[in-house]
């Protein structure tokens, strides 16, 4: 008989195992929490089931969790006590995520603290920067200067890597600029560069209580229809000297997680969302689907050409890794 015999290499697990392309290990994982500046509060997202909004005053039992998980890495998101039309709370030295990461820094100093650099957790309004009166619409160069100021108390907080997610032109060259002039030019940027104007963010604006309070963020986040531009960001984030590469949502942009790794020689992390994961969530409570779809996803992601993964199942992961699957 004259054909191929594919299936010799997926005769046994053992053979299987060998043969594996892609893998997950918990170094690949990045944990996502959400730190509320108010006492005594540990209150699910009613929409991402499994993931709390968490006080500052009880964060040291989560991130005993998250160790004893065996996740190394976590990205602070803030809620924080008031908000106001410049955003305030962000580039407040004493702000909410600034503390969670001192927190994290002094109870667990080798978990690596990301800090998401952005204002629309802390605008009354919502959005990722200030707003010009005459247009309504965000402001790119005003904002800048509040990018850098919170990169800035991020870095001094503590934290191990800069993540802006504010999608203005030319933040990586100004939170660059603005690390280095302050004593930071060993802090990495891991650039959220190519962020799709996605409604795949809904959960996530719930958990963090940063839904616009008018229009949306069409004028700088990207047009899910567009794989040319996510080329376009790649190129000048790389040439604004960005360190790592954020691709975002993940599932249904696996082509452009490739496109990134084809493209580029830096580490690229696939930002698996909230709504990916509130729809995995259910569907696998609701017993619709076998929870190994969970690893499947995360390998799709891995082998689209993702080397690490921000993601709301960090836990669920590191569980089934311990349960060998
Ligand atoms: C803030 C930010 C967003 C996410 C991470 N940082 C949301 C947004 O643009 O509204 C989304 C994460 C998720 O959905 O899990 N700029
Ligand atoms: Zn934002």
């Amino acid at each position: 008989m004259n054909f191929d015999r594919h299936r010799r290499l997926r005769s046994s697990a053992f053979m299987r195992d060998m043969v594996r392309e892609t893998k997950i290990t918990k170094e690949d994982l990045i944990y996502p929490i959400f730190v509320v500046e108010k006492d005594d509060i540990r209150e699910e997202v009613p929409s991402m089931k499994g993931v709390f909004q968490i006080s500052l005053n009880l964060l040291e039992e989560e991130l005993d969790a998250v160790k004893k998980a065996g996740i190394k890495s976590v990205i602070f998101f803030g809620i924080p006590k008031e908000k106001d039309a410049e955003g305030h709370g962000a580039y407040d030295d004493n702000g909410v995520v600034q503390e969670a990461c001192r927190i994290s820094k002094r109870l667990h100093p080798e978990i690596l603290v990301i800090l998401d650099t952005c204002l629309c957790e802390y605008t009354d309004h919502g959005h990722c920067g200030l707003i010009d009166p005459d247009t309504q619409d965000v402001d790119n160069d005003s904002t800048l200067p509040l990018l850098v100021r919170t990169a800035v108390s991020q870095a001094r907080a503590g934290a191990d890597i800069i993540a802006p997610s504010n999608m203005m032109d030319g933040f990586v060259t100004e939170i660059r600029k603005g690390l280095d002039d302050n004593g930071f030019s060993h802090i990495p940027i891991m650039s959220y560069g190519i962020k799709y104007a996605s409604k795949f963010y809904g959960p996530f604006r719930d958990a963090a209580d940063s839904t616009p309070s008018f229009g949306d963020r069409r004028t700088y986040q990207m047009d899910p229809a567009n794989r040319l531009e996510a080329h376009r960001e790649l190129s000048s984030d790389l040439e604004e000297g960005c360190d790592m590469m954020i691709v975002k949502p993940a599932l249904s942009y696996l082509d452009i997680i490739r496109d990134v790794r084809d493209r580029s020689d830096v580490p690229v992390v696939a930002y698996n969302v909230s709504g990916e994961y509130a729809m995995t969530r259910t569907a696998v409570d609701m017993g619709l689907l076998d929870e190994a779809v969970i690893m499947e996803q995360m390998i799709s992601m891995k082998r689209a050409g993702a080397d690490m993964i921000i993601t709301y199942f960090a836990k669920d992961i590191c569980r089934m890794l311990d349960e060998g699957m």
